[in-house]
């Protein structure tokens, strides 16, 4: 296991490219196996959901080759099995894509429940649902979801909740099924429309992707193609705080404005000066930033994603904010480690008051998980003195490169494995 060790208080200056969406990607691998031919992917993060997804593939008997610009070839001709191992399945929440993927290819999918953060109760009801909807018979025995059909007919689907798992599982399964599905009250998110390119750009015939009702016209077969991943919205966003939250001057490189959108409307709101460009956007903090109340909301409201992050720049902020999270129901776990590190806040139930400090301190702190791993590190970064975290698998899930990128901005910090401390 290694930690992060942090020198924190330098201002975050310079230039940093994105890498592209781990949420969308771990989607789009999955999608291949519907493909009857090779799929080129472009923009393909460095991160190790990548590397499980990819084995996932693998280990079904596609064939998944990294090429030296970053590309990702895979070819799922000789794909010939719907039962991924648990083992792998159980690393990420995103292993759950398969059921879609396998059903619409196979007709038959067996995928135990999967792993990923743990933030709350997270059940995949509406994906059932979906399934469902379109001819499958779906049991769940034990921590084994089975789903399997004669044939996957055009359904009507209304999603309790706009769900981006459920969204893109549905899209999945029925992109070849025989007929029209409606998907109303879909997730919009950008790795939703992604996911839908992509497919699209294969031979499928999808629409609406992006609004709250999404159309897939059934199609016999996918061939191969090229695509190339959108830039991650929230590694995005997290430089972009990063920047605010260490008073910098940073140019974030390689993203679509308009993602950010809800984001760079609370940092300007708190004083923070945030300059977009075409593909780029700089955020410049020379004074203390002021307090926000931000409620996160299914997109285009304020991504629960980046909620960890923000309340991280709100401990620092001048007077009381607030951060409602209505997406899940237990995102909060990482305060205490805030506190360590002197933030004042206080969590009721879903809201967190956040009394600003005009200072930080490095501490020994726990990654909870993959975004709350991030909110220490940027507080790292703010804080006077050194953080140590304990972990790095958490944040090596979803940022591509981030030591590295960060040093690039003149921050201070090194990964060290624990086995060298001996
Ligand atoms: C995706 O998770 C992302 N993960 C999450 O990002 C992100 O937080 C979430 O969308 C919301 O934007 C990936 O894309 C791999 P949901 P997902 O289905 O699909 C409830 C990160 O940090 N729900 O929109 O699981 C669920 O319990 C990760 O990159 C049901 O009740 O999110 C939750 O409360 C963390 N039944 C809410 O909906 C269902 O069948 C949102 O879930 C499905 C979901």
């Amino acid at each position: 296991m290694d930690e992060l060790v942090i020198h924190g208080g330098t201002p975050l200056m310079g230039e940093v490219t994105v890498s592209g969406s781990k949420n969308a990607v771990v989607a789009i691998i999955p999608a291949a196996v519907l493909v009857d031919g090779v799929c080129r992917i472009e923009n393909v993060p460095n991160i190790s959901d990548v590397a499980v997804i990819t084995e996932l593939l693998t280990r079904l008997g596609a064939v998944c080759t990294r090429l030296d610009d970053g590309s990702l070839e895979i070819d799922s001709r000789k794909v010939n099995k719907y039962n991924p191992p648990h083992e792998l399945v159980k690393k990420m929440r995103a292993s759950y894509y398969l059921i879609g993927a396998l059903l619409g290819r196979f007709n038959n999918a067996q995928v135990c429940m999967p792993g990923g953060c743990n933030f709350g109760h997270r059940p995949i009801d509406l994906h059932i649902k979906g399934f469902e909807a379109v001819g499958a018979t779906v049991d769940e025995v034990g921590e084994v979801i089975t789903a399997y059909t004669d044939e996957l007919k055009g359904g009507s689907i209304y999603l309790d909740f706009a769900s981006v798992g459920a969204t893109i599982n549905i899209m999945l399964a029925t992109v070849r099924a025989n007929g029209v599905t409606t998907i109303e009250n879909a997730a919009k998110e950008p790795h939703i429309v992604d996911v839908a390119n992509f497919l699209n750009a294969m031979g499928a015939n999808i629409k609406g992707a992006g609004t709250d009702t999404i159309k897939i016209i059934g199609v016999d077969r996918l061939g191969g193609g090229t695509y190339s991943i959108i830039p991650d919205q929230i590694e995005a966003g997290t430089f972009m705080i990063a920047a605010a939250a260490t008073r910098g001057d940073v140019l974030v490189k390689n993203v679509i404005p308009r993602h950010m959108e809800t984001l760079t409307a609370k940092l300007t709101e708190m004083g923070v000066t945030v300059e977009e460009f075409d593909d780029s956007i700089r955020v410049y903090a020379p004074t203390r930033p002021t307090r926000a109340r931000v409620k996160t909301m299914p997109y285009p409201g304020f991504p629960t994603d980046l909620q960890a992050l923000m309340v991280a720049l709100m401990a620092l902020a001048e007077g009381i904010s607030s951060m409602t999270e209505t997406v899940y129901d237990n995102r909060f776990q990482y305060v205490d480690e805030l506190r360590r590190m002197g933030a004042d806040i206080n969590v009721d139930g879903r809201t967190a008051m956040i009394r600003g400090v005009p200072k930080l301190v490095g501490a020994n702190v726990t990654s909870m998980d993959l975004r709350a791993g991030a909110a220490v590190l940027v507080a790292g970064l703010a804080a006077e003195g050194k953080t140590v975290i304990n972990t790095m698998a958490h944040i090596d899930r979803g940022y591509d490169n981030i030591i590295e990128k960060m040093t690039a901005l003149g921050a201070s910090l090194e990964r060290v494995s624990i086995a060298e401390k001996v």
